[in-house]
Formats: structure tokens, C-alpha cells, sequence
């Protein structure tokens, strides 16, 4: 029997009734298929393809065009996952530019949702999407397209004043119409504030257990990452049969509650 296509109502039951949602990157569509076969909910096309595909140092050199082209290519590799991308350095930097890149995103790459990075500052943007009918994600905390503003990549929301601006902004982005949240990096009490806070489902990434939904990076999970690894980084293949049985692991260690340990949390 075929599964039925997860929505955004089915990630919002699932964040009600507690069960753990998973994401993960994904880039293309054999390992869109893969990652269906394992029972990933939600696919992110994330523009961490500048690194772990393009081999550039940061996201900030991805374009439009390749967003389209990769969130294609996963869209052909999946029928019932749901599918959020990226938008690239840039492609919002106006109401009127991000209405028209994140329609082409949901037109030409077939995406379900966009995800952006930006906090209060960002409200008029995610309130014509949403006005739009286009499902978005808020990205907060560590946002890698703001590397240089930030100094680095560096765990955000340590002290009691950024993490109530981490607060704040997530609000705000919930009440513009944002259907989903992304916090990176923060430590793992701000992760859960935010996620009993809001009514929409809250993704983590070095975020804590709290959170409603874990993503990694899937070549950080099949141990081909190259460089520095947060402390949130583990490797799901060294101790599975294969990709298909590493991807499982990490669906089942994420739905237990295996992952993340304290030892991937700040
Ligand atoms: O681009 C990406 O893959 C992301 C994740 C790291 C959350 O935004």
C-alpha cells in the first residue's frame, strides 16, 4: 500500500501529539528515494549544497538556478515527503523579490515550502508568502548566509539579551504566518523555550532534544563531511550495513529520542 503524502497538517498533528518529526538535507534524487524508503518526513533542499556539493567554504555563492535545479531533481526522487528549500544569499532581499523567487521555487523546483533566515526584521516578507499561499520556514540562530555579520559560526543565544531576541523573533515570525520554525545552534533550554512557546512545529539543529523535529546534513550523517564538525555531528554509517540502514538508524534514533544526546547539545 502507498503512504500517504505528508502535509503541513500532518507535521502539525505530529507536533501535538509529541511524535518526534525528522528531517534531513537532501540534494538529488537517488538519495530523495533512499531517504523516502527510510521514512524521512520532511526533505530540506538545503543551500548547504555550496558546501557539501559545490565544495565552496560557505552558502553565500548558491543561486536561485541552483535551488531550482536541485529541489527538481529531489522532487522526481520523492512522492510523499515534504519537500522545503532554500532561498538563496540575496533571492529575498525585497518583498517583491522574495514573492517572486519563492514562487519560482515551488513552480519550477517543485518544493512544498521555503525556508528563509531572518527574525522580526523579516515580517512584511513571510506575510505576503503566506498571503500567497507559500508555506515558510523561519531559519533563526546561527544563520550561515549572515557568516560574516556573526563572525563565524558560532553558537548563538547564550546570554539572557540575544536569546529573548531569539524569542522575540520567532514570534513574530509565527504571527506573520511563518507555518514552521528552524533554530541552529542554540543552547538546548532556549531550543525547548521556543518550541513550547509556538504552535508550529519547531526544527532543530544543534538546537536540544526539545525541539519537535531533528534535521542533519546528510553527508555529515554518511560520514563524508570534510572539516570542522559541530558538536552536534554524528556519524549514522559506521555503525549500520549500508546508506539505507544509516539513514533508518538516524529516523528511529531521532523519533526514540536517541538523538540528540546531551553530548550533541550546547
Ligand atoms: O542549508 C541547510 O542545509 C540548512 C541546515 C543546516 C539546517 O539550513
Amino acid at each position: 500500500m502507498s503512504k500517504q503524502a505528508i502535509t503541513l497538517n500532518t507535521l502539525k498533528k505530529l507536533k501535538r501529539s509529541g511524535e518526534k518529526i525528522t528531517c534531513l538535507t537532501v540534494y538529488d534524487s537517488s538519495f530523495a528515494s533512499v531517504l523516502e524508503t527510510a521514512g524521512v518526513d520532511i526533505f530540506l533542499v538545503g543551500d548547504s549544497l555550496g558546501m557539501v556539493i559545490q565544495g565552496y567554504d560557505s552558502t553565500l555563492p548558491v543561486s536561485l538556478k541552483d535551488m531550482i535545479y536541485h529541489s527538481a531533481n529531489v522532487r522526481r526522487g520523492s512522492s510523499n515527503a515534504f519537500i522545503m528549500a532554500d532561498m538563496p544569499f540575496m533571492s529575498y532581499a525585497s518583498v517583491e523579490q522574495t514573492l517572486k523567487n519563492a514562487g519560482k521555487i515551488l513552480k519550477q523546483g517543485g518544493a512544498q515550502m521555503v525556508k528563509l533566515e531572518g527574525g522580526a526584521a523579516f515580517v512584511e516578507r513571510v506575510s505576503t508568502l503566506a498571503d500567497h499561499g507559500i508555506p515558510v520556514c523561519a531559519h533563526l540562530g546561527l544563520m550561515p548566509q549572515m557568516v560574516h555579520k556573526l563572525g563565524g559560526y558560532r553558537v548563538q543565544g547564550r546570554d539572557d539579551r540575544s536569546a529573548q531576541k531569539i524569542v522575540d523573533d520567532a514570534q513574530a515570525m509565527q504571527d506573520a504566518g511563518a507555518d514552521m520554525l528552524l533554530l541552529e545552534c542554540v543552547p538546548a533550554e532556549l531550543g525547548e523555550k521556543v518550541t513550547t512557546l509556538l504552535d508550529i512545529p519547531v526544527i532543530g539543529i544543534g538546537a536540544g532534544p526539545g525541539c519537535d523535529a531533528q534535521v542533519l546534513v546528510l553527508q555529515d550523517i554518511l560520514g563524508i563531511s570534510k572539516g570542522h564538525h559541530p558538536k552536534f555531528y554524528r556519524n549514522f554509517l559506521e555503525s549500520s550495513s549500508g546508506i539505507e540502514a544509516a539513514v533508518s538508524h538516524y529516523v528511529q534514533a531521532v523519533k526514540s529520542g536517541e538523538y540528540p544526546a546531551a553530548e550533541h547539545c550546547y
